[in-house]
């Protein structure tokens, strides 16, 4: 099978596929014995900055679970540092960046991505791991969107109520749009350059956005992604996912997206309503299902692929990430269930 046949490229490109295909946010990381034990060894930095290691890690996640796709090993939060900022993942409070740009006078400090030299790294593992990969098997590359990395370079860690960022778009919108410019150039630079190296498909990761309401998203949000879209590499799927808030998905619709990434909180059949059939769909299983029975598991499965009635363009995930508490025999579980129940 050539890599355009395969069930998810097929289903990318809204055309009718052998079965729905699956693959999991997340699906190489903590809750997999094989990744903590890797983790033992080196800190997540040091793996991330290792392309042999990336691409091992990931090949072994997709021959465990036999999943349709593989992602990039990598994190959204690394362009960062090229750009200025000091990236450090804690054991206790997550990613923390240092320096981060809070008021409009920092704004400056926010560097200018030029090439992706600094990067080279995450190329050379999407190189290892396409090469490493079934012939058959597409690869997705991946980055934050520019709202989500915003809020990372502005807060300078997770946030819950993303305070200083908004607090800096509410006040200041030049300087708001001077940090959003920056990181969607940036983010287009880094994109075409997986695409490039060979990756088949990109996910922009937009995980925050849902503490936005839809006025606010459409004006300081929506022309910085659409940008971003539109200048990636044409004929390339693209998946354009964000949580938290369904009343967004007309508008992260409209700033782009060959698929849209759905999370639980809306049934997908209304999604997709939304969206409209002549987009693709990603979703949408809430993760917190997994740490269930295989039953369940299979019965929400089911339910999932009921809403979705076998149009073509349905890519079956989480709504987020994989929880680290997973058990690896439910991820399995969820894979067996959806290749046997979403088989035409
Ligand atoms: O398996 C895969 O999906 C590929 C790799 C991947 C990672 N991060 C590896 C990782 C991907 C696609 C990401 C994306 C990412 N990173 C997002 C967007 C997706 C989402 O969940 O919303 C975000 C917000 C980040 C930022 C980030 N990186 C956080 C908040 C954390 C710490 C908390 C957490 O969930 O682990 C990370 C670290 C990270 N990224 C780990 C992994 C496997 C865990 C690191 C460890 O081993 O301790």
């Amino acid at each position: 099978m050539s890599l355009q046949d395969s069930p998810f490229m097929q289903a990318a490109a809204c055309k009718p596929a052998e079965r729905v295909p699956i693959w999991i946010m997340r699906q190489a990381g903590r809750y997999m014995a094989e990744y903590r034990e890797v983790r033992e060894k080196t800190s997540f930095l040091e793996l991330c900055k290792n392309p042999q290691l990336c691409a091992e890690v990931m090949i072994t996640a997709v021959e465990r679970l036999g999943v349709d796709a593989a992602i990039l090993f990598s994190d959204i939060l690394l362009i960062l540092e090229p750009l200025g900022l000091g990236l450090e993942y804690t054991d206790g409070e997550g990613p923390v960046l240092h320096n981060p740009i809070r008021t409009p006078a920092e704004v400056d400090r926010l560097l200018e991505l030029e090439d992706v030299g600094a990067l080279e790294y995450v190329m050379e593992a999407v190189r290892n791991t396409r090469a490493g990969l079934p012939e058959d098997l597409p690869l997705i590359g991946f980055a934050g969107a520019p709202f989500t990395l915003a809020a990372y370079a502005i807060e300078g860690g997770g946030s819950r109520n993303y305070r200083t960022a908004k607090t800096l778009m509410y006040t200041d919108a030049g300087a708001w749009n001077a940090v959003m410019q920056r990181l969607a150039r940036a983010i287009v630079i880094y994109l075409n350059a997986q695409i490039d190296a060979g990756v088949q498909v990109v996910q922009l990761f937009d995980s925050w956005v849902g503490c936005l309401g839809v006025d606010d998203y459409r004006r300081y949000v929506l022309p910085h992604t659409r940008h971003v879209i539109d200048a990636l590499r044409p004929g390339v799927p693209v998946i354009h996912f964000g949580t938290g808030n369904p009343a967004l998905l007309p508008l992260l619709t409209e700033a782009g997206g060959t698929v849209i990434g759905v999370d639980w909180r809306v049934p997908l059949d209304d999604a997709w309503q939304t969206i409209g059939y002549d987009k693709a769909v990603q979703g949408n299983l809430d993760p917190v299902i997994l740490l269930s029975t295989p039953a369940e598991i299979r019965r929400r499965a089911q339910e999932i692929l009921d809403q979705a009635a076998g149009r073509p363009g349905h890519i079956f995930n989480l709504g987020h990430g994989v929880l680290p508490q997973t058990p690896v025999d439910n991820v399995i579980a969820l894979v067996d269930a959806v290749h046997e129940l979403g088989s035409r």
